[in-house]
């Protein structure tokens, strides 16, 4: 029912008030009622913040869960539940949706795109999904072989369906679709693999394609798609790798201003992140690492700011941002806020996108600081590794990546999911550009053989950081122990709530960060919480289940990782699922190929199959160890790497990369690994990823 005919009707019986702000649109998405969560950071703000006080310091001793609803998954789930006057609607693995009764837990529809399993290969970081939007009466999602679908929010039957990508390149969509003034905007991913960034725009109720923004040029000479490549393409050098895309993705993040009418988009890193194989001419190369504000009725550019010129770190400034009123000496201002991963916190102002403030929230080296007066980081060249192996922090997670934080207008603090990270880039001196493999520029065989998949992070490298805006300075930091962080709700009832990757729910005081509840539920958390109300009774809800690209390579699996939806309330009493074991019948056969043969299947092992089993071998878990491999894999080694016997379950075929000699160099690099960890003992096999813990002051910043 659309707002109008509800008013009328609501005239006749008053019975129709509730549903009179429930269809979502501009105002509703812009003040919307204080039980509902209709857009993915719940207000075109995207601050993340509920105005829901019933559930609050004094009584959230009583929370406990209400449902539960297993997802049926095993893979990262990592999306925003929305809920619109009762009904949640979420995405799943695969770019699957679910509408349920958001009291009882009920299945109402479910939607799967089928999604072709080989489409998995071209997804850098696991097979999620982030969200879908909702307007009017429709569901909107983008899928991860580049469909934008609307959905009937009533049936989940198709209303249409297009096609946003070329279909024979390695785009995906991961992240969650916004609609503004009856436009759906959409992104998408794919820049380790090489192609050309873009977002654009779609009629909500036609699917008809409206403008198209890419973020950055397609050549060096001729005609260019619209005005602004023309301000882009001085920033690339001629002899720029044009034939890589160049990258600057728009994988996740837009927020919208609706009395400036202005869409913020965050866009992503480089296509080949050496900066010297991509760009050997040099040049600022926009607008790669840089926060857009474009005019949604046309996607007109009307301001941009770049925050990491020739980006060479997968600094991607597609991190989530939050618009706020924020009082700067004494001056009310209309901000923009992000901490994109290159570890710089910035506050622009969201009108001009004048960089007001900018101060590291993480240990960064790569630069000393941000100059106010240009607004460009002031670069120590301990970042450049483009010729050597250099020690980089932040790393290619970034001080902060897709989980989002949260603001609360009550204390002034953002609640950032921080990653403190040392990293080793290694410039690959062999690199070929391949367009169906992994392309950066980076050797991970040498990370690979330095590390032996360990990773070397700092103590603590996952942290919940509270952070004061205004004096640009941490006010409390919880440290966690797991290379997994997760996405942060703030409430009017002073409490944040965020899960951690061994499967609790935790609420924090918002001032102090005190510990106040926590609830263990089974399985590992990322996704980001919610609140909403229904007949004036608060509820708290949350995905579970790791993955993404930390999830899948960095951070062992310590529990089963069968996904659930998990709905709090206060006096619930229903039993959380038990966290279940991972056992796997391991088997480690012998190889009797030569030393060369095996550091050949090395190097072919870091470009084809490590993004999704680990440096070396070391897998996490939620993608198989392959070092904890059944006799049965062992035997259809070719079967499956070849023939694409599991396609269907998103391992593709590679045979159009390896020769069937390549591949068993591959299989007897796996067993020597095996080999090696076996070893090292059982406990260890199962720990072989885990952190070094490195003190911060390791490096002098
Ligand atoms: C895009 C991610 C991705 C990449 C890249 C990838 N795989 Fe996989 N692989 C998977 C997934 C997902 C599974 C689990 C499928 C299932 O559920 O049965 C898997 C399973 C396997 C298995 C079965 C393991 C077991 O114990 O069940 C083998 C063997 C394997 N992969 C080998 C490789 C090799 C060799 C490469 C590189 C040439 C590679 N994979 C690259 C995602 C990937």
């Amino acid at each position: 029912m659309t707002t109008k005919t509800c008013i009328i009707v609501a005239l006749a019986m008053l019975g129709c008030s509730s549903h009179l702000y429930a269809t979502p649109n501009t105002a509703t998405l812009t003040h919307p009622e204080a039980g509902n969560w209709q857009n993915h950071g719940r207000t075109y703000s995207e601050q993340r913040f509920s105005p829901l006080e019933q559930i609050n310091r004094e009584t959230v001793a009583e929370l406990g869960l209400q449902w539960s609803l297993a997802t049926g998954t095993t893979r990262g789930l990592e999306a925003t539940p929305l809920v619109s006057d009762g009904v949640m609607y979420l995405s799943t693995t695969w770019s699957r949706v679910l509408a349920v009764d958001a009291v009882t837990g009920k299945l109402l529809w479910k939607f799967d795109p089928q999604v072709p399993g080989a489409i998995g290969r071209n997804a850098c970081c696991d097979v999620v999904n982030r969200g879908v939007a909702l307007w009017e009466d429709k569901v909107f999602v983008g899928t991860l072989d580049g469909r934008l679908i609307a959905l009937d929010q009533k049936t989940g039957r198709i209303v249409w369906s297009v096609q946003t990508t070329d279909p024979d390149k390695p785009y995906t969509i991961t992240g969650a679709p916004r609609v503004v003034r009856g436009k759906v905007i959409v992104g998408n991913g794919g820049a380790e693999y090489g192609v050309r960034g873009y977002f654009g725009a779609f009629d909500a109720a036609t699917g008809a394609a409206l403008w198209r923004f890419y973020t950055v040029p397609g050549s060096a000479h001729g005609p260019v798609e619209h005005a602004e490549l023309d301000i882009a393409r001085r920033t690339w050098p001629t002899n720029a790798r044009w034939e890589t895309g160049l990258g600057g993705t728009v994988w996740d993040a837009f927020a919208y201003d609706p009395e400036l009418n202005l869409l913020y988009v965050g866009v992503g890193n480089s296509s080949l992140y050496n900066r010297k194989l991509r760009s050997p001419g040099g040049g600022d190369n926009l607008f790669l690492a840089s926060i857009l504000a474009v005019n949604p009725d046309n996607g007109r550019l009307v301001w941009h700011y770049q925050t990491t010129p020739a980006e060479a770190w997968d600094y991607t400034a597609t991190q989530h941002m939050i618009l706020a009123e924020l009082n700067i000496f004494g001056e009310p201002r209309k901000v923009l806020m992000q901490a994109p991963k290159n570890g710089f916190f910035y506050v622009l102002d969201r009108k001009t996108g004048e960089l007001i403030s900018a101060e590291n929230y993480v240990p960064v080296n790569w630069a000393s600081h941000v100059d106010l007066e240009t607004g460009r980081p002031v670069e120590t060249g301990r970042g450049d590794w483009s010729e050597e192996m250099s020690f980089v922090s932040p790393g290619p997670f970034g001080g902060h990546n897709w989980h989002p934080m949260a603001f609360s207008p009550k204390t002034g603090f953002v609640y950032i999911p921080t990653i403190h990270m040392i990293y080793p880039y290694h410039p690959d001196p062999d690199f070929k550009y391949n367009p169906s493999t992994w392309n950066t520029g980076e050797d991970w065989d040498a990370l690979g053989a330095s590390t032996n998949g360990i990773q070397l992070n700092f103590c603590s490298p996952t942290r919940l950081t509270a952070w004061h805006p205004i004096e640009q300075k941490q006010m409390w930091q919880i440290p966690f122990d797991s290379m997994v962080n997760a996405g942060v709700l703030a409430t009017a009832g002073d409490l944040i709530f965020q899960g951690t990757s061994d499967g609790q729910l935790v609420a924090y005081a918002d001032d102090s960060g005190e510990r106040l509840w926590s609830q263990n539920v089974g399985v590992g958390i990322m996704a980001p919480p919610i609140t909403f109300a229904v007949d004036g009774v608060q509820y708290v809800s949350v995905l579970a289940g790791l993955g993404g690209a930390q999830g899948a390579i960095a951070n062992p699996l310590k529990q089963a990782n069968y996904g659930q939806l998990l709905t709090f309330t206060l006096g619930g009493k229903a039993q959380p699922p038990t966290a279940q074991s991972i056992e796997r019948e391991v088997d480690v056969p012998q190889t009797a190929l030569s030393a060369e043969a095996i550091r050949a299947g090395g190097k072919l092992f870091h470009i084809h199959c490590a993004r999704c089993h680990g440096l070396a071998a070391a897998g996490s878990g939620v993608i198989p160890d392959l070092r904890t491999s059944s006799a049965d894999v062992h035997s259809n080694w070719r079967a499956i790497v070849l023939d694409g016997i599991l396609e269907g379950r998103g391992m593709a075929s590679f045979a159009d990369v390896l020769t069937a000699e390549e591949s068993q160099q591959v299989h007897a690099y796996v067993i020597k690994q095996a080999v090696n960890s076996t070893s090292w003992g059982t406990q260890i096999l199962q720990k072989a990823a885990d952190a070094v813990c490195i003190p911060a002051d390791w490096l002098a910043f």
